[in-house]
């Protein structure tokens, strides 16, 4: 039996048997890193409906997550005390109670990328009449008890990234660089004081992982290492987030945070494989061509069979082995996994 399916099995039963969810709902925004099926109902190509996506999900089936299983999301839910991860807002048949799940693979930070997907300012006009109706249904003083005590999980910036380098005419330079960056913070700014506004107090933010280690980025690296300048821009990033949320920690009243560094976490992983139970942290699992980065995850693709030993699912994804590490980490790591405090701290706090 794969032993984070098996991780999450124990831990759901733990959930059943204890105590029930320690905060009342989970509210995921952002992109493919935490979509669990969003895409499946909206006129996008960006889909991972389709096999070999899902292969290790119960019953092999595919469910719109960009996983060989299950994703970050669905393994923070279990450690909370969920019996399951939210369901997607756009699945027609859902019981919100416990939150919803807005994020849209493909989607970006700017409205501009990924014009095909749902943007997050569009992921949180969707919240914002989920929110009036819970206000309907509960009365407002119920309401803003409810919002402020769940937790808000997003995960922004990668497809923006993504986007820069399609974009960018020539290598991209310290101007065009940072231009950008401060853009990506002023909107993301927005949007957090929007879902504020709306009742938002607990935060966890996705920081973006080493990108120029991802399969894809190291085909066009030299002797197929990192990519720097993707590293770059994601170290530059994720600190440009950390003091966005420190600013907004002292400027908006009761607004908390917990700020996962993926980046790190991916490293210790790609400086010591074994370490972690990893053997292939270079290489897709599904896909094909150099690094089987070349070619999306199709039913036609290559499939590894020992996928958790794997770090990337495909070109750009992980496996749900690396998701439940990140999970693992953020949930209960120390400072320099999970800044400045924990997602259980946050989730008790
Ligand atoms: C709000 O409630 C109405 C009536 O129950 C329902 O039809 C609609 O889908 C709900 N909207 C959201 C965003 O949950
Ligand atoms: C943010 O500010 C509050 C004070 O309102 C504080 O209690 C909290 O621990 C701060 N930090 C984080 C990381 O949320
Ligand atoms: C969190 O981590 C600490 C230190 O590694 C450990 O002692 C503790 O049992 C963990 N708690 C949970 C709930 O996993």
């Amino acid at each position: 039996m794969d032993i984070n399916y098996f991780i999450l099995i124990s831990l759901a039963a733990m959930a059943c048997i204890g105590e029930s969810a320690s905060v009342p709902a989970l509210y995921v925004f952002g992109d493919s890193l935490v979509d669990n099926g969003n895409n499946n109902y909206w006129s996008t190509v960006l889909k991972a409906n389709y096999p070999h996506n899902g292969v290790d999900f119960p019953g092999g089936t595919p469910t719109g997550r960009w996983s060989n299983g299950y994703n970050t999301i669905d393994f923070l839910a279990a450690m909370l005390g969920f019996k399951s991860a939210p369901p997607p807002f756009l699945s027609p048949v859902k019981d919100t109670s416990q939150g919803a799940n807005f994020a849209s693979g493909g989607s970006g930070i700017l409205d501009t990328t990924g014009p095909t997907t749902i943007p997050l300012s569009t992921q949180i006009k969707f919240f914002q009449s989920f929110a009036q109706n819970l206000t309907q249904q509960m009365g407002s003083q119920q309401a803003s008890l409810h919002l402020s005590t769940s937790l808000f999980l997003i995960s922004p910036g990668s497809n923006d990234m993504a986007a820069y380098y399609a974009g960018a005419a020539g290598p991209p330079n310290e101007i065009t660089k940072q231009r950008y960056i401060n853009t990506l913070i002023q909107t993301l700014e927005n949007h957090l004081r929007n879902l504020y506004q709306l009742g938002a107090r607990k935060f966890w933010i996705q920081g973006l992982y080493c990108i120029g280690c991802a399969p894809v980025a190291r085909i066009i690296s030299p002797l197929r290492g990192c990519l720097e300048d993707g590293n770059d821009l994601a170290k530059r990033f994720n600190t440009a987030v950390t003091q966005l949320l420190d600013r907004l920690n002292s400027t908006l009243v009761g607004m908390k945070y917990s700020h996962a560094n993926v980046f790190n976490m991916m490293s210790a992983v790609l400086a010591n494989p074994n370490a972690f139970g990893m053997k292939e942290v270079r290489s897709a699992c599904c896909g094909g061509g150099i690094n089987n980065a070349m070619l999306p995850c199709t039913p036609i693709a290559i499939l590894c069979p020992n996928r958790n030993e794997y770090l990337f699912w495909d070109f750009v994804h992980l496996t749900q082995a690396t998701y439940n590490l990140v999970a693992l980490q953020s949930f209960n790591g120390s400072q320099n996994v999970a800044t400045p405090i924990n997602l259980m701290q946050l989730a008790q706090n």
